[in-house]
């Protein structure tokens, strides 16, 4: 079987690696890929958001499956049009992905389908007045504000101060984000503790996969600003059996048959970002399109069976019935390593060695994301840069496995968070 891979990140390079073990694959295609995923699959020269291009190489390659990565594609139709040429995509129409693709439509779907989530009210760019007012309705700060479309991971804001919270609506609804603002979302700030929840879907039926958690502040201690993702692991001890249950029938249930209902059957992997407090249970931060990135890095290395089967059921049909895929007992965590300047301006070309020493490492993996060959050597190119994977028989034995390899690595440029796991470490002793 022919895999097509859309994207060039970590989490795409898990997936190529997880699926490359499978015996019914015979050859991946990256589209663009990256060095690390270049190891194991024919990589093309095409951007993960070039529709056209995807849809020429498709129609060219005719893969028996494409598995779309990022959101930005998916969001803007790429899986409505490869199915009109009749080629199976793991991944929503772009009726589907507006559960990611607009935070005012996730919403309201929510308040229909009595999903639980952050009381909220959306506002449209001569509402101002009303939008600052409804601050009022809050006890007290921080206010959650929410550009409505997509926002390259920026169109939140967790406003600490009323002022801030004004300027920023201000800014939102005067065209900060473009089209992405023009309208936005105010709602409660929730308290607990956040984790990520995945689960895979046909259209009419949603099987669990596994949760993670992930550390979206660039510093330890979860200090300064927010990013794509610091590191995750899995299983998160949060999401236990009986929590995980919890999910599938409060949230992950009621989205599927929803959107089935409401003629936007929902295929793919539903990603639920959670917040988990006493007493409210789970309740739903947003809904992704697609898997996590680092999340789906732990996922993949955590799997032991084929996850093949059910990837291409998602895209054709027929996850009734299906089990669970197996996983392996070991937890596994991932380190994400950045380009000093991330989240702002990251720096470029700084040239990374000790890769293969790392790698050695007993239990580690290493996934690229932004990296670029240059004859020998392998640079950094993009602000998070490499994820190094590893598992134990405990978390705590992942950790440590995983930081062995990260100080094998050459790199000036390079830094990572020193306390991947902290929170589920803690919870060990
Ligand atoms: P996003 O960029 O949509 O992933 O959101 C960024 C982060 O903002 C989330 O991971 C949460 O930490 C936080 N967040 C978003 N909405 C809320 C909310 N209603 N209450 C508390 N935190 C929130
Ligand atoms: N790691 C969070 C995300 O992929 O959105």
């Amino acid at each position: 079987m022919k895999i097509l891979i859309v994207g060039s990140g970590g989490r795409e390079h898990a997936l190529a690696w997880r699926l490359k073990q499978s015996p019914r694959v015979t050859q991946i295609m990256a589209a663009p890929g990256n060095p690390g995923i270049a190891e194991l699959a024919d990589c093309v020269p095409v951007a993960a958001d070039n529709i056209e291009g995807l849809v020429d190489l498709a129609r060219l390659e005719r893969p028996n499956l494409v598995i779309v990565g990022p959101e930005v594609a998916l969001v803007h139709g790429l899986a409505d049009r490869l199915r009109e040429i009749d080629i199976p995509v793991f991944g929503p129409s772009a009726r589907a992905a507006m559960l990611e693709g607009s935070k005012g439509f996730s919403k309201d779907f929510m308040a229909r389908y009595n999903i639980p989530t952050a009381r909220y009210r959306r506002f449209n760019s001569e509402q101002a007045t009303e939008a600052k007012a409804y601050l009022e309705t809050f006890d007290s700060p921080p206010y959650v504000l929410k550009a409505d479309g997509l926002a390259a991971g920026k169109g939140v804001v967790i406003a600490e101060t009323r002022a801030e919270a004004e300027a920023e609506i201000d800014a939102m609804l005067g065209g900060k984000f473009g089209n992405a603002s023009s309208s936005m979302v105010i709602e409660e700030f929730m308290h607990g503790e956040e984790a990520s929840f995945f689960a895979l879907c046909d259209g009419e039926t949603a099987v669990p996969l596994a949760g993670a958690q992930d550390h979206k502040r660039v510093g330890d201690g979860d200090t300064g600003p927010n990013t794509g993702g610091m590191g995750a692991y899995s299983p998160a001890p949060i999401l236990d059996e009986v929590m995980q249950q919890r999910v599938m029938d409060e949230i992950v249930t009621p989205t599927i048959a929803g959107m089935k209902k409401d003629g936007r059957p929902y295929r793919g992997v539903l990603f639920v970002g959670l917040m988990i407090d006493d007493r409210h249970g789970p309740r739903v931060i947003e809904y992704n399109v697609r898997f996590g990135d680092p999340e789906c890095q732990v996922i993949m290395t955590r799997l032991k069976e084929d996850p093949l089967p059910q990837l291409l059921a998602c895209a054709t049909g027929g996850l009734a019935g299906c089990k669970r895929l197996e996983r392996f007992s070991d937890p596994a965590v991932t380190v994400v390593m950045a380009s000093a300047g991330y989240p702002g301006e990251p720096k470029k070309g700084g040239v990374i060695r000790g890769l293969d020493k790392a790698d050695d490492v007993e239990g580690v993996t290493i996934f690229h994301a932004g990296t670029a060959r240059t004859g020998d050597d392998i640079i950094a190119n993009g602000g998070r840069v490499l994820n190094v994977t590893a598992t134990g028989k405990t978390l705590k034995e992942a950790v440590g496995r995983a930081y062995r390899a990260v100080d094998l690595i050459d790199w000036t440029d390079g830094f990572c968070r020193r306390d991947i796991g902290w929170r589920a470490l803690a919870r060990d002793v």
